[in-house]
């Protein structure tokens, strides 16, 4: 069997902390709450959380303003209940993985108090001041500079006006960003999920960024512009290639890296000699079309633009994009999870996915998203795909004894983890999926070959570790006839989704896979 690392072989699951398990009833999330629900995790079978933002922040972006690099928020606990909840993760034999938000912090972070207190305190130079603000738009609407009438400059936010970005051209900034690795590293944590990695470095003479040409009316104010200068800046990769050696300072560890690029640029964020992120987030199945053309293609693309020795990873959902079964239907998640589970390499599951969780209305008048609040009305907001975790059929869904920050679907009595423990539920499948790539590691780190769109099935063989699987996805909505002879089916989407019929054929049915082991 091929040697891998944990971080290779291992399943990650994200843990959006506010919406998991509430243990004090106020209705948030926190780290309490995770520990209690760790063995849920383990019988799932996944091997490392992701855990997002726990870190003091007056929560503008919901933790992703952090103004303690090295702190908890008391709303998710303390330093004593991260300590226990770290030594449970490592006790069940599981992994941590921290987020960390190197390219901003929140206005209230001493760093940035500092800053702005006068044009030459210390740490003006920790951030982007400029006289005259450029066309650079944040993430979040608007223009990306904000006027700071105490000591009269602008200074730049690619996200809200409250998560001022850091100049990452000034060594001092990365050492004190370095230090709070060393920090959480110290600590026993097994990596780092950084956050925007792709926009840490901005061009140095500010030059303005080119109109978008294909910008229509409706569509967020920051796709007016295209990113030429404030984001995959070439120096990014040499502050991610430092990152890296920060933390290869420490045995098995992970860096991964959030990045939204096409797939040329996106491979870049390996780094030459693969000294970048070990895992460059792979969110081709959050982008692509639903349809056995563009997936084919993207798999295809995203295998072949591999550098030689990376690794590849698959992503399903996050707390920033629609979940998976309200993109593709709720009938077809089960598809869905074979996909992602067949693929190669590292798996990354959000929360609530593998229960089949479908993004919630939440009503104008109770939206806490910023994204939504500053540019409402066009599909910006990300709380939907963030309500909490429906666990039992209790009123509460056993999630708080509080009032929940984002309301519980409506479906909740119904889907629920104590509801999906029979054999034939989407959260089983989950877990036989991921115990097949334990016992059939050919899943994980087999080659990809064959990969086809034939009308409605999507196909692909994995090969290696003495045996050869096929997968065959029928994205289509009526049943297509199997060849009966071509193996041993070892996995299927559902019980009954293959059926004989009279004359000997047998038909897998409509949003239907199997994996089946091909003879040799
Ligand atoms: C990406 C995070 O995933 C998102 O939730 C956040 O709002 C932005 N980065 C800003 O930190």
């Amino acid at each position: 069997m091929q040697e891998t690392a944990w971080w290779q072989h291992g399943v990650i699951y994200e843990v959006y902390p506010r919406s998991f398990q509430d243990s004090n009833g106020d209705g948030i999330g926190d780290l309490k709450g995770i520990l209690q629900r760790l063995d849920y995790l383990v019988k799932l079978g996944v091997d490392a959380l992701w855990i997002t933002p726990f870190y003091p922040s007056p929560m503008a972006d919901f933790g992703y303003d952090v103004a303690d690099y090295c702190g908890i928020d008391p709303l998710f606990g303390t330093m004593q209940d991260f300590d226990q909840l770290l030594q449970g993760i490592h006790s069940r034999g599981l992994k941590l993985i921290l987020d960390l938000v190197p390219n901003h912090t929140s206005d209230q972070h001493p760093w940035f108090l500092e800053s702005r207190s006068s044009r030459d305190n210390p740490k003006r130079n920790w951030y982007l001041w400029r006289d005259e603000p450029n066309n650079w738009q944040s993430n979040f609407g608007g223009s990306g500079w904000e006027w700071d009438d105490v000591s009269g400059q602008y200074y730049y936010h690619s996200f809200l006006k409250q998560q001022p970005d850091l100049n990452w051209r000034n060594p001092l900034v990365r050492m004190a960003i370095f230090e709070a690795m060393r920090f959480w590293l110290d600590r026993g944590v097994d990596g780092f999920r950084v956050d925007v990695i792709w926009l840490m470095i901005k061009d140095d003479q500010f030059r303005d960024n080119p109109p978008n040409p294909s910008y229509r009316a409706g569509q967020p104010s920051s796709h007016r512009f295209l990113s030429v200068f404030n984001s995959d800046q070439p120096e990014v990769h040499g502050v991610v290639s430092e990152m890296r050696a920060v933390l290869d300072q420490y045995p098995d560890r992970v860096l991964i890296g959030e990045i939204y690029l096409p797939m040329p640029q996106l491979m870049a964020y390996y780094g030459e000699d693969l000294d970048g992120t070990q895992l460059p987030f792979n969110f081709q199945l959050l982008q692509t079309p639903w349809n056995t053309e563009a997936l084919a293609r993207a798999i295809s693309e995203y295998h072949s633009a591999l550098p030689a020795g990376a690794w590849p990873n698959w992503v399903l959902g996050n707390h920033d994009n629609a979940r998976i079964a309200t993109r593709v239907g709720a009938h077809r998640v089960r598809l869905a999870a074979m996909l992602l589970l067949s693929l190669p390499g590292t798996i990354t599951l959000y929360y609530g996915d593998e229960i089949g969780m479908t993004n919630v209305f939440i009503p104008p008048e109770i939206v806490q998203d910023p994204a939504e609040k500053n540019e409402p009305g066009i599909g910006v907001g990300r709380d939907p795909e963030r309500t909490p975790m429906p666990w039992d059929s209790s009123p509460l869904a056993g999630f708080t004894t509080g009032r929940p920050w984002l309301p519980l679907g409506d479906d909740h009595a119904s889907l629920n983890v104590a509801k999906l423990d029979d054999v034939e539920s989407i959260l089983n499948l989950y877990r036989t999926l991921i115990a097949l790539r334990k016992s059939h590691p050919v899943l994980v780190t087999g080659e990809l070959r064959s990969v086809a769109a034939i009308n409605n099935v999507l196909s692909y063989e994995r090969h290696g570790e003495g045996e050869r699987l096929r997968i065959l996805l029928n994205l289509g909505d009526a049943p297509i006839p199997l060849e009966s002879s071509i193996g041993e089916i070892i996995a299927a989407t559902s019980p009954h989704c293959l059926s004989e019929q009279p004359n000997k054929l047998i038909q897998l049915g409509a949003a239907a896979g199997v994996i089946v082991r091909l003879r040799t």
